[in-house]
């Protein structure tokens, strides 16, 4: 009853491999949504993933065979060397925190692991586990290293993870893993633009929020877009970034390590704790800059006072205090004006000493998918066209990469 591979190559097909964890439900809809796309899938199932989801559902959705075990392949020419041989791409999602220990480590113990070992095509990996095991030192480690070896990452995202608890680790949608896996590879340019090849890359992106009380606070309008696309531009030129994230709804970008925060105390935190291995900074957030000198611990109630008088403190400028504790991390800032753009942005480059500073008109580009631009450096003011946020993220980072590689 099982089908036999076709000897005829298939435009388009994928090795998509399946590891233990409940997110495993979710493969269903994704081997559908590629088999609706005519792209050939090969199923292949950790032992832990068949407690979650069986090989013949896998079966019946790809309409071929779906593997399991490393000494018994059904047909011998199909052993695990020769079943990536020709695939566009190995996929595993959902990847357990297990799976990704065991690949860091280069085991081949069982059939998808020594796939992956054996290949010679793009691996890519959705990890899905609770948000203590992904934020585990040792998780972290894994992840660190399979960067480095050119694994690519999809999400995690965060939000309502099975477990009942919330936070990050929860697999991207199989939309999501189905478009990310079509951009990187089968799209042309990701290759072409490695200009940050095996850069460490920090990036803040959205509001921070001061609470005031339990339920109120203070924040800045941001909705994180342009910081989250330069993300993912960063990413696809070949570096291993970091985003640290204030409170946003942006789906996490593509092979891009994301560290959720709430406030600019937190987020200074996030970012010096990762400031020694970093190459370079882009400060995209926009940083409250006091925050309540005194948290209420209950809520303020309106009728107990007429007048409310706010005590605020100063926070640390994050993009300024990594320069003195870090000279070595190239840093560029982002200024939202209102106006005198030009003037008050080179101020604020000097001030901050920065070798490129990007400037916008800060009402236009809140929220929009769209921006215009200008870089500060040097050598003067560079204006650049209105574009998507995409593309303009795509320009952005040729220009950091340009002067980083220039710095010395
Ligand atoms: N920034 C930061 N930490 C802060 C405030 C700002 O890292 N506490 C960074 C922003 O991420 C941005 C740059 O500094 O890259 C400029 O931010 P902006 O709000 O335009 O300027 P400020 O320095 O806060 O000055 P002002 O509000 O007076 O314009």
């Amino acid at each position: 009853m099982m089908m036999q591979v076709s000897s005829a190559a298939p435009a388009k097909r994928i090795v998509f491999g399946i590891s233990g964890g409940i997110a495993a439900y979710k493969a269903a809809e994704l081997a559908r949504l590629w088999v609706k796309k005519a792209i050939t899938i090969d199923v292949v199932m950790t032992a832990a993933a068949c407690r979650f989801i069986t090989p013949l559902t896998m079966h019946a959705l790809s309409g071929r065979p779906v593997w399991q075990d490393l000494w018994h392949a059904p047909d011998s020419s199909m052993n695990h060397i020769a079943l990536s041989r020709g695939a566009d791409a190995i996929v595993v999602a959902p990847a357990s925190a297990n799976f990704l220990a065991r690949l860091a480590q280069g085991r081949a113990d069982d059939l998808l692991s020594a796939l992956c070992l054996a290949r010679e095509c793009p691996l890519l990996v959705a990890p899905a586990m609770n948000t203590q095991m992904w934020r585990n030192p040792a998780t972290q480690r894994n992840v660190s290293l399979l960067r480095s070896d050119g694994v690519f990452f999809l999400g995690p995202d965060s939000g309502e993870l099975a477990c009942g608890e919330t936070g990050e680790g929860r697999m991207l949608t199989p939309e999501n893993i189905a478009a990310a896996v079509e951009r990187i590879i089968w799209s042309p340019d990701h290759e072409k633009s490695a200009t940050l090849k095996g850069r460490n890359v920090l990036i803040t992106a959205g509001p921070t929020f001061e609470a005031i009380d339990p339920v109120r606070g203070l924040t800045n309008r941001s909705s994180g877009k342009m910081g989250f696309a330069l993300a993912e531009a960063a990413a696809l030129a070949g570096a291993n970034v970091t985003l640290i994230a204030g409170p946003v709804h942006q789906p996490t970008p593509l092979n891009v390590m994301r560290v959720n925060v709430i406030s600019a105390s937190d987020m200074a935190d996030a970012v010096f704790a990762r400031a020694k291995g970093t190459d370079i900074f882009i400060g995209v957030a926009a940083v409250a800059d006091y925050t309540p000198t005194h948290v209420a611990d209950h809520k303020l109630k309106k009728n107990e006072i007429n007048h409310l008088d706010l005590a605020l403190t100063a926070t640390v400028d994050i993009l300024d205090e990594l320069g003195r504790r870090t000279p070595h991390v190239f840093r560029v800032g982002f200024a939202a004006e209102t106006q005198n753009i030009r003037q008050f942005g080179e101020e604020k480059r000097r001030r901050k000493q920065l070798p490129m500073l990007i400037v916008n008109q800060a009402q236009e580009a809140f929220g929009a998918d769209d921006n215009e631009v200008a870089i500060l450096d040097d050598h003067g003011f560079h204006a650049l066209p209105r574009m998507a946020k995409t593309t303009l993220a795509k320009c952005l980072i040729q220009e950091i990469a340009q002067r980083f590689e220039q710095k010395d």
